[in-house]
């Protein structure tokens, strides 16, 4: 990796709408060192959106292009990594996390969580009859695996970005 004053890269999971790209990017800010989104090189890479590239190939193609980009963004450069919230559920991309990263968990309740996605189309995997019943579903499958990261943060409604850089800071 590029020389820097991390060590580690400093990786943002949690649930979509939890706020790791807002966060990660104002704790980037704040440390001086460079943000780096999955889900934004993803797309760029691809010259489409999410939807796009989930409606053309799939989920399990959208997996893995996120494991290569988050394996390629580690060995790259040190810095703060915001993660899609399918990121951290399996094995090998903690595994790769850990080697090279400390893992941030932004924690926001179920309720707080949908407040935040429910008036936003861009979630592919929201895109179903009942997106409330699937939020709630998905959120109690993988609260145990954002349970595994380094570090907890938690979110609740009334917290700014800037308050949540500073428990993130408390933390680290
Ligand atoms: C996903 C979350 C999204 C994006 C994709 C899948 C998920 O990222 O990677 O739609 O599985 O939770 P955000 O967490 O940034 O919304």
């Amino acid at each position: 990796p590029k020389p820097g004053i991390l060590k580690k890269t400093i990786v943002m999971v949690g649930m979509m709408g939890a706020g790791k790209t807002a966060v990660g990017r104002a704790l980037a800010a704040r440390l001086d060192v460079p943000f780096l989104d999955s889900d934004h090189e993803i797309e760029a890479a691809a010259n489409m959106t999410i939807p796009e590239i989930f409606e053309r190939d799939g989920v399990e193609y959208f997996r893995k292009k996120e494991s290569q980009v988050i394996s390629r963004l580690l060995a790259e450069e040190r810095g703060v990594l915001s993660t899609g919230g399918g990121a951290f559920l399996s094995e090998e991309n903690r595994e790769i996390i850990k080697e090279n990263g400390v893992s941030v968990w932004l924690q926001a309740d179920l309720e707080v969580t949908w407040n935040r996605v429910k008036h936003r189309n861009t979630r592919p995997l929201l895109r179903t009859d009942n997106p409330r019943k699937t939020l709630s579903e998905l959120y109690d499958a993988r609260v145990p695996m954002y349970a595994k990261a380094d570090l907890h943060v938690p979110s609740d409604g009334q917290v700014t970005i800037e308050e949540m850089v500073d428990r993130a800071l408390q933390a680290l």
